[in-house]
């Protein structure tokens, strides 16, 4: 199976390399869940995260399982590096290049920058979430979340709730549900409904009832204040009020409905804590399966002869 140099989004991948990832993914599961958190995979590989944005998961569950895999992990802190005496972004890459590195995984504020990062450097390139464009892993584990519960991401309707204009997260779960035949609704106040949407193929509601109505998948998203102009919705108490999702609106979604956030939740906003707490929540197993994917994508994109047909 083929798979290219870089990882930079899911509009990049297609479907047998998306059901290669997932089905590597599942063996790397049993190896965490084994206890016995030490193979070989990455032997002798050297991994650097290189986060320009705060993380807590995905930078960890990276970290993580370049070391389950054995590979050598290091960490640029961006913020104590020469990237505050005004080193570019490129030179930057560049020289963590020259260290004998193997994957880059890169996350940054400006939509496109992997994409300028993997056409200057050896190594592999992972995109870790780049401005509002894409976050390909984060699908790719959300994708093995519902594979798992669900057995079949065809025909699943999925209700994407939350501030769809700002998030990556949603662009690239659409991207690859659409590949999978998968019922994309999305719920927002229309100010933060992406402007594309009539191109994404999927519906689209200002009214959550309607959107979460016989889904069986749930997903909240965080409002992301920090990436918003003041003036796109009046509070976030009346945000909560009425596009949150909660254990009355959650029973018009399918009975055996699944709920998943990416996180990091706002509890009390998107969702209370009765729903990150819900028996069908599997927020928690998200992060776990973070881990699973991740060793397979890292493991498939640097194994020997990667671009090349095995
Ligand atoms: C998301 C991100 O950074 O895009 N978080 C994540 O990676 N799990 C979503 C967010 O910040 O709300």
């Amino acid at each position: 199976m083929k798979f290219p140099k870089d990882l930079l989004g899911i509009k990049d991948l297609n479907a047998d390399q998306i059901n290669e990832i997932l089905k590597t993914a599942k063996i790397m599961k049993e190896i965490i869940i084994k206890n016995n958190k030490k193979t070989p995979h990455l032997q002798g590989k050297t991994v650097i995260t290189l986060f320009y944005e705060n993380s807590t998961r995905t930078r960890l569950s990276f970290e993580l399982a370049s070391k389950y895999l054995s590979a050598n992990a290091a960490n640029v802190a961006v913020a104590s590096s020469s990237v505050a005496k005004g080193e570019s972004l490129i030179d930057t890459a560049r020289t963590i290049d020259m260290m004998g590195n193997d994957a880059l995984i890169i996350r940054h504020q400006s939509a496109g920058a992997p994409h300028l990062v993997a056409a200057n450097v050896n190594a592999s390139v992972i995109n870790a979430g780049d401005g509002m464009n894409e976050h390909p892993t984060q699908a790719l584990l959300d994708a093995y979340t519902m594979l798992e519960k669900k057995g079949k991401l065809e025909g699943l309707k999925v209700a994407i709730v939350g501030d769809i204009l700002h998030s990556r997260v949603a662009r690239s779960n659409i991207y690859l549900l659409n590949k999978f035949g998968a019922e994309v609704t999305l719920c927002a106040p229309s100010t933060l409904l992406p402007v594309e949407i009539e191109r994404l193929n999927v519906k689209a509601y200002t009214d959550v009832e309607k959107a979460i109505k016989d889904a069986d998948v749930v997903m909240g998203l965080r409002m992301q204040l920090e990436r918003q102009k003041k003036g796109l919705f009046p509070s976030i108490d009346e945000y909560a009020d009425y596009f949150g999702v909660n254990e009355e609106r959650i029973k018009l979604a399918k009975e055996d409905a699944i709920i998943l956030h990416p996180g990091p939740v706002n509890r009390g906003v998107e969702i209370t804590s009765g729903i990150y707490g819900h028996e069908r929540s599997f927020i928690d197993e998200q992060v776990l399966n973070g881990v699973a994917v991740r060793m397979a994508i890292l493991y498939l994109l640097t194994r020997k002869g990667q671009g090349e047909e095995k």
